[in-house]
């Protein structure tokens, strides 16, 4: 499939965009200081904090670190459940949510077999899906454009 171009330039702090690549939905979602930041707290919560498996697959290299990404202020994911790919919810507000943990610190859920996600896309431990999302390979074309694939 051909690459496809995001225009994050309306795009506020907080918010996410989908973007469809190669019939897959593709999220860019652009993180707040406090989301960032809650990666650290959830380090020791994820199964593969450091996105260190399969990095072909799951991460380009260039986004192996804890944000999984180019630019920390901007996640881009593929947003399917790497257990059996489904479509995660895209519940990334911090505070109680329904079926998710009180001190949730914000990220995606996936409502088939309760697999969750912290705001980098990485998978928690001792949920059924065994890897983070996948971060599609993408390059900036300019601080507001996004080239994707
Ligand atoms: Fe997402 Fe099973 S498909 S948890």
């Amino acid at each position: 499939g051909a690459p496809v171009e995001v225009d994050i330039s309306s795009l506020a702090p907080g918010e996410m965009v989908t973007v469809e690549w190669r019939g897959k939905p593709v999220w860019v979602l652009r993180r707040t200081p406090e989301m960032l930041a809650s990666l650290k707290k959830t380090d020791g919560q994820v199964a593969d904090p450091a996105s260190k498996r399969n990095p072909d697959e799951f991460t380009p290299e260039y986004c192996i670190n804890e944000a999984r990404a180019r630019k920390a202020e901007y996640l881009v994911a593929i947003g399917i459940c790497t257990h059996l790919g489904c479509s995660p919810s895209t519940k990334f507000a911090p505070g109680p949510q329904p079926s998710l943990p009180d001190d949730w610190a914000g990220g995606f859920f996936c409502p088939c077999h309760g697999s969750t996600f912290d705001l980098a896309g990485r998978v928690f431990k001792n949920k059924p899906a065994p890897d983070n999302l996948v971060v599609p390979r993408h390059m900036y074309l300019s601080d507001t454009r996004i080239l994707i694939g």
